[in-house]
């Protein structure tokens, strides 16, 4: 199958023109090919868009399946009536969006999900944009002598931010408590290697991480202060502006997206499935 990959950024991010509504449905060698190839703009890309796509829910979680397993049910978010694989992110000045932080998906998991498949149903006349960070040239930009202190130290991930969703308005600190009890903790190395590319990549996020393991509480802050803002640089970052029908896919492994909530009140809705493992990876 022939596809068009137009790059978004030197760094990251790559829209591909393809007809992979038909490859889906045609099945078999079509297919595998269409899916074969997005993957592999997808390592090499870290998030790769297709526009003007009309998608049915179960096309979306068939084309989530070739991918590897999904993620059902999401921990916090409403999911698509009679599509539990398919979470449903509705926004507007009534339900602000809590993803308007830097954040890599559920990372108060001991295995975080590989990738996130979110697709465009209704988007602001302006705003609502979505950005991605990548994660290795976060790294690389790094000092020397931070890559040497930050090798070998890990980093405690929880629920952080969507604390406020089991709180509420009521202030139901004991939904709060068994929320943290019910995700748990995980501890992850800050600095790691994917598992497909052998690249090394940074793996701290503002939303989630809380504590690095072993050090001071203000020594912690201090460091996970820094290398926030060292992470928040246009360079290191795309911002894609949705149209209706737009389908974007991460490599969650190596990347932290923010979702600007600029559009308020008007209302933003997204389908978003997410795949727990990478099937082609070791
Ligand atoms: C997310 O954080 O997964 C949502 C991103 C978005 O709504 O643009």
């Amino acid at each position: 199958m022939n596809i068009n990959l137009v790059r978004n950024t030197p760094t990251i991010g790559a829209t591909l023109t393809l007809d992979l509504a038909g490859a889906l449905r045609a099945g078999s060698a079509t297919k595998r090919d269409a899916i074969e190839q997005v993957y592999t703009a997808l390592i090499e890309h870290l998030v790769v868009f297709i526009e003007d796509l009309v998608l049915t829910p179960a096309e979306q979680i068939d084309f989530a399946l070739q991918f590897g397993a999904l993620d059902v049910p999401h921990p916090v978010y409403q999911t698509l009536e009679g599509c539990p694989e398919i979470v449903a992110l509705e926004n507007d000045g009534d339900r602000p969006p809590d993803t308007n932080d830097w954040h890599t998906d559920l990372t108060f998991r001991p295995n975080p999900p590989f990738m996130s498949i979110l697709y465009a149903k209704q988007v602001p006349k302006t705003g609502g944009d979505t950005l991605w960070a990548n994660l290795y040239a976060i790294y690389d930009a790094l000092p020397d002598h931070m890559k040497t202190l930050l090798q070998g130290k890990s980093a405690i991930h929880d629920i952080g931010t969507f604390r406020n969703d089991f709180l509420g308005p009521e202030m139901d600190v004991k939904a709060v408590n068994q929320a943290l009890l019910d995700t748990g903790s995980a501890v992850h190395p800050i600095i790691q290697i994917h598992p497909v590319t052998g690249r090394t990549f940074v793996y701290v996020n503002p939303s989630f991480t809380q504590h690095i393991v072993g050090l001071k509480k203000s020594e912690s802050d201090r460091l996970l202060r820094y290398l926030y803002d060292h992470a928040n640089q246009p360079e290191f970052q795309v911002r894609y502006h949705w149209r209706p029908n737009a389908l974007a896919l991460w490599d969650n492994r190596v990347t932290q997206h923010y979702a600007v909530a600029d559009y308020l009140p008007e209302y933003r809705k997204m389908h978003r499935v997410t795949v727990i493992n990478d099937r082609r990876s070791p």
